[in-house]
C-alpha cells in the first residue's frame, strides 16, 4: 500500500461539523494530523435555533485523542460570522489548507406547499453558505499555492427527489460553483471536488427505514472526503459515497446531430430525437468550451 494520507502541519475548516457527516470528517482529519476548526451553528434540522455546544463537544472528542481543534459557532450564511471564522483560524494557526463545506438544512415540501421562505432558507444555507466560506478562504489558498475544497452535493440535486425542489436546486448549484472554481483554482494548486453522500444522520432519520439506515454509517462517507482534500486529490470530481460504496458521477452529453442544413424546425428536432439522444460517442466535458468545440466540429461536417 502507498503512504498513508496525512495532514500534519495543515489546517482544515469543516462547516456544519457539530454532528452527522461533518463531525466524522472533522474527527478523521484531526486523527490524520490536521488542526481542525469545527464550525457549527448548532441549529435544528430545518435551520432554526442555534448553540455552539455541538461544535464544542466535537472539539472535546478531538482533544481527547490528542488532536488539535477549535470550535466556531458562526452561521455559514452570515458575512461577519464567516469573516470571523477565517480570521480566527488565521490568527490561531496562520494558514488554511482545507475547507469542507458541509453545513446543511432541510425544508422538505412539495412545490404546492412550499413557501418562498422555505426555498430561500435552503438556498441560503447550501448555496450562500457554501459560497461565502469558499470566497473567504480563496485568496488565502491561492497565495499559499495550495488549497483543497470539498462541496457537499446530493443525489437529490443530480437526479431528483420528491418534495425537495429547494434542496435539489441548491445541491446542483454547488456543482456549478465547483465547475467554475476548478478552472479558476488550477493555476494556484487549489483543487475543488464534490461529495454526494448517503448516510444515516438526523437529516435522513425520518426518510429511510431503520434497517436501511443501519447500513449507512456516516463513517463510510468520510474516507472519500479525506481523499478529496488530500495532496493527490483530483479536481472537479463528484464522488458519490454511502454504505461503503464509492462511485463517480458525471454529466454526459450525447454526440448529437447537425440539423442546421435546410429545414431546421421543431419537427426536425422531434423526428431526430433518436439520433439526438443516441448514447454511442457521448462525452463528459471538463469545461463549457469543449461543448462549443463539438458544435463547430459538427457544423464543419466532423
Ligand atoms: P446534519 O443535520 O446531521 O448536519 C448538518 C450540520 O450543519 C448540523 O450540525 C447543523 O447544525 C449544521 N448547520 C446547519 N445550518 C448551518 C449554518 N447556517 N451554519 C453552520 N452550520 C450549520 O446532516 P448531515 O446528514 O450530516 O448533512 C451534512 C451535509 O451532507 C449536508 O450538506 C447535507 O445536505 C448533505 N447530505 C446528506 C445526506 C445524507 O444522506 N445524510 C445526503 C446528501 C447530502
Amino acid at each position: 500500500m502507498a503512504d498513508d494520507i496525512r495532514f500534519d502541519g495543515q489546517v482544515a475548516i469543516v462547516t456544519g461539523a457539530g454532528g452527522g457527516l461533518g463531525r466524522q470528517h472533522a474527527l478523521e482529519l484531526a486523527r490524520r494530523g490536521a488542526k481542525v476548526v469545527v464550525n457549527d451553528l448548532g441549529g435544528s434540522v430545518d435551520g432554526s435555533g442555534g448553540s455552539s455546544d455541538a461544535a464544542k463537544a466535537v472539539v472535546a472528542e478531538i482533544e481527547a485523542f490528542g488532536g488539535q481543534a477549535i470550535a466556531h459557532g458562526a452561521s455559514v450564511t452570515d458575512d461577519a460570522g464567516v469573516a470571523d471564522l477565517v480570521k480566527t483560524t488565521i490568527d490561531k494557526w496562520g494558514r488554511i489548507d482545507i475547507l469542507v463545506a458541509n453545513a446543511g438544512i432541510l425544508r422538505d415540501k412539495t412545490l404546492t406547499k412550499m413557501e418562498l421562505a422555505d426555498f430561500e432558507a435552503v438556498i441560503q444555507v447550501h448555496v450562500f453558505g457554501t459560497f461565502k466560506p469558499i470566497k473567504a478562504v480563496w485568496d488565502i489558498m491561492k497565495a499559499q499555492n495550495y488549497g483543497r475544497i470539498v462541496v457537499t452535493t446530493s443525489s437529490s440535486g443530480m437526479y431528483g427527489n420528491f418534495g425537495q425542489s429547494n434542496y435539489g436546486a441548491a445541491k446542483m448549484a454547488v456543482l456549478g460553483l465547483m465547475n467554475t472554481l476548478k478552472l479558476e483554482g488550477a493555476k494556484n494548486n487549489v483543487k475543488i471536488n464534490a461529495i454526494s453522500p448517503v448516510a444515516a444522520t438526523r437529516m435522513t432519520e425520518g426518510l429511510m427505514p431503520p434497517e436501511i439506515l443501519a447500513k449507512l454509517n456516516p463513517e463510510y462517507v468520510t474516507p472519500g472526503v479525506v481523499y478529496l482534500v488530500s495532496e493527490d486529490a483530483p479536481t472537479g470530481a463528484i464522488l458519490t459515497a454511502g454504505a461503503g460504496v464509492f462511485a463517480l458521477a458525471r454529466i454526459f452529453e450525447t454526440e448529437g446531430v447537425y440539423l442546421g442544413e435546410g429545414g431546421l424546425s421543431a419537427e426536425e428536432v422531434r423526428d431526430s430525437w433518436e439520433a439526438i439522444t443516441a448514447e454511442p460517442g457521448q462525452q463528459a466535458y471538463f469545461n463549457g468550451g469543449e461543448q462549443g468545440q463539438k458544435f463547430f466540429r459538427k457544423l464543419a461536417g466532423g
